[in-house]
């Protein structure tokens, strides 16, 4: 299996929230903000020395030429013939990179592909002869496929802005995958290690994305403080740009450990919004906290009682130790601080509060448990029941048993 370091994009610091800062005292005077003012930090046109194919670098504004996508169009075809069999949604390598109908966009927002240094991407690190990969590799394909390959992601790292860095809290920019999405908080702080912002993705329009089911996860073992949290644009090649409207600019709202509720009216519309640009989220105060003041709260957490507690043992209980247990019940850290199962069997009382976390009791079908490993889906989780629709089914079958219950 594949590592899920990468799950999101790394890219250099950004410093939208130094935008955010320095556009404060406009936030303050006006209620519309200061979006339409050209951020201070960011440089306009491009980042330059990338590959020859961008031109100018930055200096007096050299025109930014994106040519990623055209890039692309030449490459998809031989890309669905060498990988699409097992990366097209649904596929056996539970990483749909390739899923319609929009494959350019579901290539760029697939964790680790499209990366600041490309010589990082997974495709140039994992999908190559002693990568670890089981699937088909570049370096085995006759022709120039994988140079062409590299070019597109030379062409794809140059159209990322990067920028000065910055020492407010703050996530680095990811574009956002049209549908579910896992933001984690912990390189802000270790301490924060699994708390997630979780949110669902769509387009209203070429200009306006909304963000709905705006979540914050808890861990079992912190909560956290969070205020002021503030979305940003990032358009390919182009100049950042907060969320005109600050949405959030009140919010102050400490998460206690074990819960999952939503970031202030859990929706927010980014009328900047731009095709194809990447997402930043930075904050004023983001800081892990726990409701009784210490740490090693007794487990289980206060809000996560179960009150199906039978039908969690007789019918999750086995799916999730045969699917999910094992990176979640403690082998893979990044899975288990996201979310803990390390008490199925043992403590089912406590593992059902954290898997209730995740689940939807009013529609059992929206539960994150489904959504996130749902083989048809594109949600970037790095297990998907190996593509088997059956499988998948009995777990959400049995799962929706012990969901109703609750
Ligand atoms: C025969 C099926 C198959 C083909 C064809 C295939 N792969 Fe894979 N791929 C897999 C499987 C299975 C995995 C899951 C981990 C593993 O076994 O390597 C995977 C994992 C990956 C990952 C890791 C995803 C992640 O998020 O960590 C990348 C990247 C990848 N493949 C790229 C490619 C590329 C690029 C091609 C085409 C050149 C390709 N694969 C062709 C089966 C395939
Ligand atoms: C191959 C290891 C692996 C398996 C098997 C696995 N997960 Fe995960 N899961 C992860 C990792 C890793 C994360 C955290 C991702 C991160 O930190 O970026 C995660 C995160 C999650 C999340 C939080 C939301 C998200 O997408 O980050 C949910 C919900 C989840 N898993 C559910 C499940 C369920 C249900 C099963 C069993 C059907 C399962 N997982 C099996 C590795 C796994």
């Amino acid at each position: 299996m594949p590592h899920a370091e990468v799950k999101h994009v790394r890219m250099t610091p950004s410093s939208f929230v130094a935008i955010v800062a320095a556009c404060g005292a406009a936030v303050a005077a006006s209620a519309t903000g200061c979006g339409n003012e050209p951020p201070p930090l960011v440089a306009g046109g491009g980042n330059g020395e990338g590959a020859g194919t961008s031109s100018g670098d930055g200096g007096s504004g050299g025109v930014f030429v994106d040519n990623g996508k055209e890039l692309w169009a030449g490459i998809e075809a031989e890309m669905i013939t060498a990988c699409g069999s097992c990366h097209d949604a649904g596929g056996i390598g539970d990483a749909p990179f390739l899923a319609g109908p929009d494959r350019y966009k579901s290539v760029l927002s697939w964790p680790g592909v499209v990366t600041v240094d490309p010589a990082e991407s997974l495709f140039v690190t994992y999908a190559v002869a002693g990568g670890g990969h089981s699937g088909t590799n570049f370096d085995t394909i006759p022709g120039d496929l994988f140079d062409r390959v590299k070019a597109w992601l030379a062409a794809e790292s140059t159209a990322i802005g990067t920028t000065p860095p910055d020492d407010s809290p703050h996530v680095d920019p990811f574009t956002p995958i049209i549908g579910f999405n896992a933001v984690y908080l912990t390189p802000i702080d270790p301490a924060l290690s699994g708390v997630a912002i979780t949110f669902t993705a769509e387009e209203l329009t070429a200009s306006s994305l909304k963000l709905s089911q705006l979540t914050v996860h808890t861990t079992s073992k912190t909560g956290v403080h969070i205020a002021h949290p503030i979305f940003a644009v990032y358009p390919k090649g182009g100049t950042a740009e907060i969320d005109p409207v600050d949405s959030f600019a009140g919010l102050d709202t400490y998460f206690p450990e074990s819960t999952s509720e939503a970031l202030g009216t859990g929706t927010l519309i980014l009328t900047n919004w731009q095709p194809e640009a990447k997402l930043g989220l930075g904050f004023e105060t983001c800081s892990a906290w726990t409701e009784g003041g210490g740490d090693g709260g007794g487990g289980g957490g206060a809000t996560g009682a179960c009150n199906a507690l039978d039908e969690f043992v007789t019918n999750a209980v086995p799916q999730l130790q045969a699917r999910c247990e094992n990176c979640h019940g403690g082998n893979n850290g990044q899975a288990t601080a996201a979310l803990d199962m390390s008490d199925l069997g043992s403590n089912n009382a406590a593992a059902c509060g954290q898997v209730k976390n995740r689940i939807n009791t009013t529609t059992p079908a929206q539960s994150q448990v489904f959504i996130t490993t749902d083989p048809n889906g594109n949600a970037g989780h790095p297990y998907k029941f190996g593509g088997d629709d059956n499988l998948y089914n009995d777990f959400r079958n049995d799962l929706t048993i012990w969901i109703q219950a609750e």
